[in-house]
């Protein structure tokens, strides 16, 4: 009898809500570093700073069944002053990326859940690679300049797409693009 080979498991449903406990808070971070020193060496071993003291962090957990299975993406809203927020640190697993739609569903969450906290004004600042996938999400770009040494989009999110979630505990559900 042939047998299949192997495929490694790759849940097709997703979450993406505010971080509720302490594994998600920790496997966001232990994502950011991987990412942003890692991957992009943007920062040497740590990537947190002050406003991570009082951001939110959402996160994207891989669902089998009801039960979280493990971390694929997360982003992190702050309000600088009454009525402006801003995200950040928005990073996706490598192997799930556009894969089902979770950068997007990221950035839906972290705009409307702000919009419902009183939110008039959103901004980000984008890597440049990134611009395209932003601007097609409904955002502008307000200036141009260079942080850590790259090109950056400043860039500003028009609030009319995205209505205020005042249920950010349980946020969106993302379905993987294709069966896996
Ligand atoms: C940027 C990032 C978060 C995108 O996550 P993702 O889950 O792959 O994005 P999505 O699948 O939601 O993308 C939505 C759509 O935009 C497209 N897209 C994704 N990244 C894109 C990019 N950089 N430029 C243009 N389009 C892009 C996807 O193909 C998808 O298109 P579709 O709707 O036609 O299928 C991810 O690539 C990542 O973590 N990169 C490394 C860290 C990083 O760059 N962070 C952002 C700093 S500003």
């Amino acid at each position: 009898m042939m047998l299949e080979p192997f495929a490694p498991y790759r849940s097709n449903e997703f979450q993406v809500k505010f971080a509720t406990s302490n594994w998600e808070r920790d496997e966001a971070h232990a994502l950011r570093r991987f990412v942003f020193c890692r991957e992009q060496q943007i920062f040497e071993d740590d990537d947190r700073d002050a406003i991570d003291d009082h951001a939110i962090p959402i996160v994207a957990l891989s669902m089998l069944g009801i039960a979280a299975d493990r971390l694929v993406g997360t982003v992190r809203i702050h309000e600088a002053e009454p009525g402006v927020w801003w995200g950040s640190r928005l990073a996706v697993h490598e192997d799930f990326r556009k894969v089902g739609a979770l950068g997007a569903t990221l950035i839906k969450l972290a705009v409307s859940s702000a919009n419902a906290m009183g939110c008039h004004t959103f901004f980000a600042n984008v890597q440049v690679q990134n611009g395209l996938l932003f601007r097609r999400l409904h955002w502008d770009v307000v200036e141009e300049f260079e942080i850590y040494g790259k090109p950056h989009l400043r860039m500003k999110a028009d609030l009319a797409w995205y209505p205020p979630c005042a249920t950010p505990e349980a946020g969106f559900v993302a379905l993987a693009k294709k069966a896996a």
